[in-house]
This record gives structure tokens, C-alpha cells and sequence, in this order.
């Protein structure tokens, strides 16, 4: 284990900051193994529905310039049979696993909970945010904090380990809805999910690249937007959160965790730099720390506090 890169998340030991967020790779329990054998600290499952769903009709992906659209439609075996994956993984893994649940109501989620707690799950991600399915649910739950302190509290009440709410970026303003997810006793938040959602034209053709039209957008074109929202949430709200979205070589690593981030999801860039970017990412981490005499992640300065003292030394 490279000391450098351990850390702390909510009292349990993680070898590197790097997590497997939800929907890479991670249906079944081969693919968490794989990056977890790669240098991902923590992975996170599928989304799982409490019904097994085939998805969207294909092609639900599409690469763009700087990014790649998805509708994926929420795929996924069901919570039963994707619990089975995650107890695979625990008995070939010790690297932590964050369970990922998608529900539209408390009570469903209260079910998916239930399930959870009989899994070895070490964390539970409730994913507020699917931008893909608006057609059969909706704006998604992220969108209204009264929504999201309903189904955070709800799920609390009840859950065996800690809470994670997984926010969006499609809503004018997050800061309310970090703190409804943070009063209602979330122990964590994970932003952002993608972004949009987004469209792309087959112009030979005259019609959209993406069967169902629209889809999330995630990849390195996102950075900008979730280095922003991770900055305002991690000055507004005291847990910790897990900074995803457009990170894809070390340094961009380092920006997550200056804007505020404890962890930092590395998704799209599977897709870019292939599996090994978690030891890529690793290593680049490393190499900075190590130029700039960092001992521990720790040390690794927050923007606001140094933004803070910057204005102190000022008036000083
Ligand atoms: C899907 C779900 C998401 O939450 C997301 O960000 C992207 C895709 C899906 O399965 O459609």
C-alpha cells in the first residue's frame, strides 16, 4: 500500500482516494474486482432497481468531443441478483463497496434498503439523479430538497451502514439540496451525476445518434462544472463527499481534492485510458505529492481554506 494515497472514509481504511462510481463496469462482480485489482479504492456497484430492468433500446452510447453521452436506461439484474455479485466480489475483495439503489418512491427505497442490510455492502448510494428515464419517472428526486430529506430520512431510519446521496448537476441551484440530503442524515454525498441530458444528430441520417434521443454526459468536458459544485457543496456542508466527474489523469485527481472532495470518482476514463488508469491516476497522484513534500492526502491544501487566508493575510 502506498501511504501517500491511504485515507479515512467515514472509519474505514482505503488504500487509494480513487473510487469506481456507479454504472462502469460494474454490473457484475468481475468488473468491480478487476478495477479494484487496478488501484480503485472503493467500488460502487450498478444501480440496482428492485425489479431487474433490460434498459434503453441501443445504441444507448456515444462518444462526443471531449465527453460520452449515455441513456443506458438503468440496466440492471435487480437488487436480489446484483446483491449476489456484491457478495462475490466481498469474498474475492476486501476493497470496499458502495451498493448503488434507484427507487422513486421512500417506500422503495425503504425495500432496496432492506436488502442491503442483509449484504456486505460497506456503504449505501442512493441515486437521486438518473438523468435517463425521464420519459417513465420524471424530473429525477435530486431536483427538490424536500424530496430528497423525505428519502434520505426515510432511508436512515432503517439503514445498517452509512448513507451516501448521489446529487445532480441539472438543477439551477444544489446548495439547498445538499443541505436537505445533510440534515436528513446523510453521511455523505457523491457528486455529480451526469450532466443534461444531452443530444447528438446523425446528420447522414437525420436522426439522433442515441436511440432514445437523450442521455447523460459525462467525460473530461464535465470537470469544469463538477470542480464547481463540489467546491460550493464542500464550503456549505461538514460530511464528506465523493467529487466525481471528468477526472481522468492525476492532477485532475488533485483539483477534486483541493475543490473539497475526501474521494474522487474516476468513471469515463476507463473508457479513455483503459483499466489501468486507477494505477495511472495513482502514480500521477503520488509524483505531485511527492514535488510538493505532501505527506498524506491530508496535506494537501483545500481551496477554501487557502482563499481564507489569502483574505486574513490581507486585512492583516
Ligand atoms: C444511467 C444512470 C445514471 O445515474 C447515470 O448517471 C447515467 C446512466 C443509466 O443507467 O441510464
Amino acid at each position: 500500500m502506498n501511504q501517500l494515497l491511504r485515507t479515512d472514509f467515514l472509519g474505514i481504511e482505503v488504500k487509494s482516494p480513487l473510487v469506481l462510481p456507479a454504472g462502469i463496469m460494474d454490473m457484475s462482480y468481475s468488473g468491480m474486482a478487476i478495477a479494484a485489482r487496478n488501484g480503485a479504492g472503493m467500488v460502487t456497484s450498478k444501480s440496482f432497481t428492485l425489479e431487474a430492468r433490460t434498459g434503453h433500446k441501443g445504441p444507448v452510447v456515444a462518444e462526443c468531443e471531449g465527453g460520452i453521452l449515455n441513456c443506458m436506461g438503468l440496466c440492471n439484474p435487480g437488487i436480489k441478483e446484483g446483491l449476489r455479485e456484491v457478495e462475490q466480489f466481498r469474498k474475492n475483495c476486501e476493497t470496499p463497496v458502495i451498493v448503488s439503489v434507484f427507487a422513486t418512491s421512500s417506500q422503495d427505497f425503504i425495500t432496496l434498503t432492506e436488502h442491503v442490510n442483509n449484504s456486505p455492502a460497506d456503504f449505501l448510494e442512493l441515486n437521486l439523479s438518473c438523468p435517463n428515464v425521464y420519459d417513465e419517472f420524471g424530473i429525477p428526486l435530486a431536483a427538490s430538497p424536500g424530496q430528497v430529506s423525505s428519502i434520505v430520512r426515510a432511508v436512515k431510519s432503517i439503514a445498517q451502514m452509512p448513507v451516501i446521496a448521489k446529487l445532480s448537476p441539472n438543477t439551477p441551484d444544489i446548495l439547498p439540496i445538499a443541505r436537505a440530503a445533510e440534515d436528513a442524515g446523510a453521511d455523505a454525498l457523491c457528486l455529480i451525476n451526469t450532466l443534461g441530458p444531452g443530444m447528438l444528430i446523425d446528420i447522414r441520417m437525420v436522426r439522433p445518434v442515441l436511440y432514445n434521443k437523450f442521455g447523460g454526459l459525462s467525460g473530461p468536458c464535465l470537470k469544469p462544472v463538477a470542480l464547481r459544485l463540489i467546491y460550493q457543496v464542500c464550503c456549505e456542508v461538514r460530511i464528506p463527499v465523493i467529487g466525481t466527474g471528468g477526472v481522468q489523469c492525476g492532477e485532475d485527481a488533485i483539483e477534486m481534492l483541493m475543490a473539497g472532495a475526501s474521494l474522487v470518482g474516476v468513471g469515463t476514463a476507463v473508457y479513455i485510458r483503459g483499466i489501468e488508469v486507477f494505477s495511472a491516476i495513482n502514480r500521477e497522484i503520488a509524483v505531485f505529492m511527492k514535488e510538493r513534500n505532501y505527506r498524506n492526502l491530508a496535506e494537501i491544501p483545500k481551496l477554501k481554506d487557502h482563499l481564507d487566508r489569502m483574505v486574513q493575510d490581507n486585512e492583516e
